[in-house]
């Protein structure tokens, strides 16, 4: 199990709003750098404010790491947030439209899916979560 915060030396901390804030324009920053479109720019930066945010309220904080990559014949930009909280019991259900356990849209985790070309999640109770994701130049 590789939830929990086990980011690399450029890893950015979120343990408050200004930080969700600096990891939206860090996000913006790479995928300008990486020549997404602008369109995917900002479904890439609308996922991750999501992700950081969930970061900071359901994972009691944890962190952010941005990083360029290649796949051969694609450049992309991915971004991975871990905490060491409480995980999420039933990923199933977290995923669905509407379902929220703090009184938001519950919308946040689903429409992060959406945006993005790649998301993967590893969760445990107690233990903690970690959400890759991935956005290609096309
Ligand atoms: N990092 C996390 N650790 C533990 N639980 C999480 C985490 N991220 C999401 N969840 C759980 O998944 C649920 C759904 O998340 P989602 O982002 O879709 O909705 P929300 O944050 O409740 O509302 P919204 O994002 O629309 O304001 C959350 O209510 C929470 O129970
Ligand atoms: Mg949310």
């Amino acid at each position: 199990m590789t939830a929990g915060v086990d980011l690399g030396p450029k890893a950015q901390a979120i343990g408050s709003d200004e930080d969700v804030v600096r990891v939206r324009q860090l996000v913006r920053t790479v995928a300008v750098a990486a020549k997404l479109s602008l369109v995917d720019q900002t479904k890439l930066v609308t996922a991750a404010s999501e992700l950081a945010r969930n970061t900071l309220i359901y994972g009691g904080g944890g962190g952010a790491e941005v990083t360029v990559v290649e796949d051969g014949r694609r450049r992309g930009v991915r971004v991975v947030f871990a905490d060491s909280g409480p995980g999420i019991p039933d990923l199933e259900l977290a995923l669905t439209d509407g379902y929220t356990t703090g009184g938001g849209l519950g919308l946040g985790l689903s429409g992060a899916r959406r945006l993005v070309d790649d998301f993967d999640i590893q969760t445990a109770v107690g233990e903690g979560t970690r959400i890759t994701v991935t956005k290609w130049s096309r």
